[in-house]
């Protein structure tokens, strides 16, 4: 069996046997790393801030995650520190939940299901007026990368017509090619995909979300910094649009305004948490620990 020998710091135990194979590792939360740790060799987080300072014999930093807005990536290269990050294995999972949003918050899934819990149902839906088809609808996915394209692929199957839009068209026949301002107008349903970089932070903000049509459907898997939040809120509260969130800008607190709102579909940032997907994830990051072990590069640098 594969031994990584350096020393691992993780910051939690991650799921599935492949963790099993780092011969030296120690479970730590990263906010009780106070003293110095010179011994420390690699470390796995979750998209957490890398306390460098405290870590100075570190060579490789794996996430178990594909998004690494919180580590500091130029910081970590500028001291020759390896980042890596768990692409690819994540992309049918967080498409599943994306799905898993838009059929719950279009079809009003949650909605009655609290209405069958509450004993109101003598007979009829009325409460909850007609939810709006899928069929033949337009959806809009904000970024064609694995999980977009994921996402794209099973519109086929629910005959959706797929608009997309990136930073630059591809050629590609999963969807059409839009700018993200038509996109946002012309789409029933908007699934966001992209990373959160500097340049999609806030990328949806008021002026975009108004663009949306009378009773759209915007699902977020991605990350909540992506939209105005604030902005994000005000639309729900007015009832304009429906939405499916899995992700919030100040996780793990959830806007107040959104609990009681009949409109919305709250999840805890669960796109990756299949069995399945989270162990591929470990895998991915123990072979990333051992590529840089043997002195290889790194399976999935970012
Ligand atoms: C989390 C994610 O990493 O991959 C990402 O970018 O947001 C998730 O997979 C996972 O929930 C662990 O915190």
């Amino acid at each position: 069996m594969l031994a990584a020998v350096v020393k691992v710091l993780a910051t939690r135990r991650y799921p599935g046997p492949a963790f099993d194979e780092l011969a030296d590792v120690e479970v730590l939360p990263l906010g009780e790393l106070r003293e110095p740790r010179g011994d420390v060799e690699g470390l796995i987080v979750a998209n957490e801030p890398v306390p460098l300072d405290l870590l100075p014999g570190l060579r490789v930093v794996a996430n178990f995650g594909v998004g690494y807005d919180r580590i500091d990536v130029a910081a970590l290269t500028a001291r020759a520190v390896v980042v890596t990050n768990t692409p690819g294995v994540l992309a049918d999972a967080t498409a599943d939940l994306a799905f898993a949003l838009i059929l719950a918050t279009r079809r009003q899934v949650v909605e009655g299901d609290r209405f069958v819990r509450s004993g109101r149902w003598s007979g009829s839906w009325s409460e909850g007026g007609l939810a709006e088809e899928l069929t033949g609808s337009t959806l809009g996915i904000v970024g064609l990368g694995r999980i977009g394209s994921a996402v794209a692929r099973r519109a086929r199957g629910f005959e959706l017509r797929v608009l997309y839009t990136q930073r630059r068209p591809v050629t590609t026949d999963l969807g059409g090619y839009r700018e993200l301002d038509a996109l946002l107008s012309e789409s029933d349903i908007v699934s966001i995909h992209a990373p959160l970089t500097a340049e999609t932070h806030g990328l949806i903000d008021a002026r975009r979300l108004a663009l949306l049509r009378d009773g759209a459907c915007l699902v977020n898997t991605a990350r909540g910094e992506i939209l105005d939040e604030e902005a994000l809120v005000a639309e729900l509260v007015s009832g304009r649009i429906r939405a499916g969130l899995d992700v919030f800008a100040h996780e793990p607190d959830v806007p107040r305004e959104l609990l009681d709102l009949p409109n919305v579909v709250l999840t805890p940032h669960i796109g990756s948490a299949t069995r399945q997907t989270r162990e591929a994830m470990t895998r991915l990051v123990v072979d990333n620990l051992l590529a840089v072990e043997r002195g290889e590069p790194a399976l999935t640098p970012v």
